[in-house]
Formats: structure tokens, sequence, C-alpha cells
């Protein structure tokens, strides 16, 4: 389908949200989520969770426009949901239990269906038990195919992980401990890419390859270097870069982002993916050349897009969302009563994996995701195809990258500094200290979350919610 047509099609897709599609008889793609043995993270039967006994979960593909129709089936010891990360889809697939949709029981199955709008690298994991269970090995790549992609001989898909495991080999189950959660997150001292930790991707020179990086670390920022071929990032969160920005010192990929590169395999050699966040760096994967040196290629094209509803800045309602607590931080602990915070300690010492409040949004520390994210008020209300400029303010002395569901937005400003390409993205990484403030259109009705995608922050309350009306 040419995208003319393409996008006629689409032009009434938030309409078809309560609607059915006109294809009753086209049987939903099955995906399995369940415990296994698989080898992962250098051990030779870790036991995971997992989409289809692979870990990663399937490489699932679609053209611009089609309709991923999947049915979920649960086999997990609990109960789960799947978020399509970044896909502008109706409210209902968000996969946000007590919000749009119910937990889906173990022995249960849940349809998701639903156009997608837009091409590009996107992800699936579950939102519910999140931390435990995306680092239990849920997670999984979606991409959505342009009409026209740069040309490549090879489209490679690179999901960066990383595995706390204990002395016997085995993941740790210390889920949701308070250090964890109000520190930097639950980080694991095993790297991986692809569940392997050492990826070694063999070309032959003369290749030109795209490379898709997907973070799917519940906590882990990466500062991925990459050196010796030329390499261009041409898109970022799914969306392409309005030209290819050659890949020059780091790149900062927080929790849930994507980024996808171009490379041209020149020479022969051995080229590492290195991540550089922090203290000392250390290899993530390789790239092995095999063949004649070649002569430069020019720079590749991003696929063009048909451009997004642009916000309105004049016009726009005005929100800041200050992020408090965590640890090293005075201000904006959440209040617990003492009340509160006995019942939980109870709950807690019988087992229940609560995490203990330890973040909050203008105040509000958004707790008991699992049951109850309804039970929350809306940080703010948006009548529908209203713009929205929304303020990142982070007071407190850790990195969050923010994330916002079922919308794009620009980033208008770093730090009262205008970006003046204004990029899309669907989360930002807010440092220590940093004001960022983004831009878009709420055009998407319904309740939407905003999170903090260090999985252990969210979990520990650095989330909210608000609702597109109408
Ligand atoms: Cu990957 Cu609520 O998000
Ligand atoms: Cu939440
Ligand atoms: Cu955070």
């Amino acid at each position: 389908m040419k995208r003319r047509h393409l996008l006629q099609s689409l032009a009434c897709a938030p309409a078809l949200a309560g609607t059915a599609f006109a294809q009753p008889l086209v049987a939903p793609r099955r995906i399995v989520a369940a415990p296994a043995e698989l080898p992962v993270a250098g051990q030779a039967a870790l036991p995971v969770w997992a989409y289809d006994a692979q870990v990663p979960g399937p490489v699932l593909r679609y053209r611009r426009g089609a309709v991923l129709d999947l049915e979920l089936h649960n086999r997990l010891p609990d109960p789960t949901t799947i978020h399509w990360h970044g896909i502008r889809l109706p409210n209902g697939m968000d996969g946000v239990p007590g919000l749009t949709q119910d937990p889906v029981a173990p022995g249960a199955s849940f349809r998701y269906r639903f156009a997608l709008p837009d091409a590009g690298t996107y992800w699936y994991h579950p939102h519910l038990g999140t931390s435990e269970q995306v680092d239990r090995g849920l997670a999984g790549v979606l991409i959505v195919e342009d009409d026209e992609p740069p040309p490549v001989d090879l489209d490679l898909v690179w999901l960066l992980d990383d595995w706390r495991l204990n002395a016997q080999g085995r993941i740790r189950d210390d889920f949701y401990n308070f250090h964890d959660v109000a520190h930097a997150g639950r980080m694991g001292q095993h790297l991986t890419v692809n569940g392997q930790p050492a990826l070694v991707q063999a070309l032959e020179s003369g290749q030109r390859v795209r490379l898709r990086l997907v973070n799917a670390s519940n906590a882990r920022i990466y500062a991925l270097m990459f050196e010796g071929l030329p390499a261009w990032l041409i898109a970022r969160d799914g969306m392409p870069a309005a030209s290819a920005v050659p890949w020059k010192g780091e790149l900062l990929l927080g929790p849930g982002m994507r980024c996808d590169f171009i490379i041209d395999a020149l020479r022969p050699g051995r080229f590492e993916l290195r991540d550089r966040f922090g203290r000392g760096q250390r290899s993530l994967a390789a790239l092995e050349v095999r063949g004649p040196e070649r002569a430069a290629r020019p720079a590749p094209r991003p696929a063009s897009y048909e451009p997004l509803p642009e916000p309105d800045l004049a016009q726009a309602m005005v929100h800041a969302l200050r992020l408090g607590g965590g640890a090293m931080n005075r201000e904006g602990w959440p209040q617990e009563s003492t009340a509160e915070r006995e019942a939980r300690r109870l709950r807690q010492q019988a087992g229940s994996r609560e995490p203990t409040p330890a973040w909050t949004l203008n105040g509000h520390a958004h707790m008991s995701h699992d049951r109850a994210h309804a039970s929350h008020a809306a940080e703010f209300r948006v009548p529908r195809g209203r713009s929205v400029r929304l303020t990142f303010d982070n007071a407190t002395a850790w990195w969050h990258p923010m994330h916002l569901h079922g919308h794009h937005f620009r980033v208008l400003s770093r730090n009262g500094q205008a970006l003046p390409e204004r990029p899309w993205r669907d989360s930002v990484l807010v440092a220590p200290g940093d004001r960022v403030e983004v831009a878009f259109v709420a055009d998407n009705p319904g309740y939407w979350l905003i999170h903090c995608h260090v999985l252990e922050h969210h979990a520990g309350g650095l989330g909210t919610l608000f609702e597109v009306q109408g």
C-alpha cells in the first residue's frame, strides 16, 4: 500500500477504539507467557519467565498501518498484562492493570488488537509486577516497518539487559528491596545483548546494517560508544531523526528508550559496542567484519514520516511535575501516617512484595499500581485535541527516564536551553537537578500514565496519570 492510502485508512484509526475491526475471521497470533529454563546471561539453563519460551521474546514485525492482533496466554504463577511501549494506541489496549484493563489471571488470556500508526522500533513488556516480571525476562521488540525504510543489507535487533544473579547462578529474588527502590533501581552485574553475555555478530565487508538498540533494563542507563566504522543515528524512541547524525562520543540510553543506527562495515576487524556510564567501561557486544576494505558510502537518509500533530505552544495548558524524594535528599518524601506505615510494614513482613514509598510527583506517591491505578486522581485533565506543555523538575539526586503513555512529545528545552530540533520522543532522561520541558497534543482519549521507567522508582511512587477527555 502506498503511504497516502495508508494514511487515509489510518485517519479514522482512533475512532476504531471502541468498535470491532472488519476482519473477524482472522485468528490472532498467540503469545504465551510462562516460566522456562533457557541459556541466558551465561547460565546453561537459567530459570526465567519468557514470551514463547524465548529471551528476549519474539521480535514482532508489522507494516505501518497494519493491525496487531495478538492473544496473550498467561501461564505464569502471577497475573500479568502487556504494555506496547511507545505505540499510540486506543486506551483499552495500553495494558495498564486496574486502569485500562483487568489483570490477566494465571490461566487466562487477553486479546490485544489495534492499528499501528507509526513506523519505528518499539517494545512490549508486562505492566504489572513490572519490576519483577520484566527482570525475569518478559520483554520483546516490536518493529513497525516504514513503507520506504533506508535500504540496508541486514536489520539487527539488540535488546540490552542486565541480570542480578546469586551465587547459585539464579535470578536473585530481592525485588522491590528498599535500597534499590530509593537509589538507582535494580542493577544486575551481568550485562547481556539478546540474553547473551558477549554477543558477536559476523558481517561481510561492504554490508550496510541497521542496528536497533532497545534498553530493556529495569534501571540501567547506558552511555553507548561505538568506534571504528562509520555509524549514524537515524531514529530515537522509534521516531526518525530529521537527518542522519554521525555517532560520535557517548549516547545516553535510559531504560525503555530505543535508538536506531546505520553502520557501514567498511573494513575488517572487531568493533565493540561499549557502555561508559558512571565509572569504568565495558563491552556489550561486537560486530566482527571479514573481507577487504571498502570505500566510504554517502550518509544514509532516515525514513521520512508523516508529521505528528504539532503542539500549539501559545494555546497549550501548562503543567509542572516536581520529582521529589529518593535517597540523599530530604525534600519531597512521601507522607505516610503512622497507621499507614505500620499496616504496610505488617503486610511486608507477611510476605507482600509491595515496595516502600520513596518518591513523589508534586508531593504525591503513586503506589499500589497492580491493583489500584484507577484509585489515583488524575494529575491533570485536558480536553481532547488541546496541547499540553509539561515540565519535569527533578529535585532528587537521581536520574529519571520519564515516560508518557499513548502520546509522543517534543522535547522543547533542558534547563531553560531550547533544543532547536525539538526532537520527538516517548521518554526523556532527566538528570539530577534538571528541568526539562516537553509538549504534545493530547489527542488520544482516556487515562494515561506518566512515570519514571526505572521500574523500581515507579514502584516506589514515581508516577502519575492524566486524563484526555472526550
Ligand atoms: Cu515501558 Cu509504562 O512503560
Ligand atoms: Cu503507576
Ligand atoms: Cu526514576
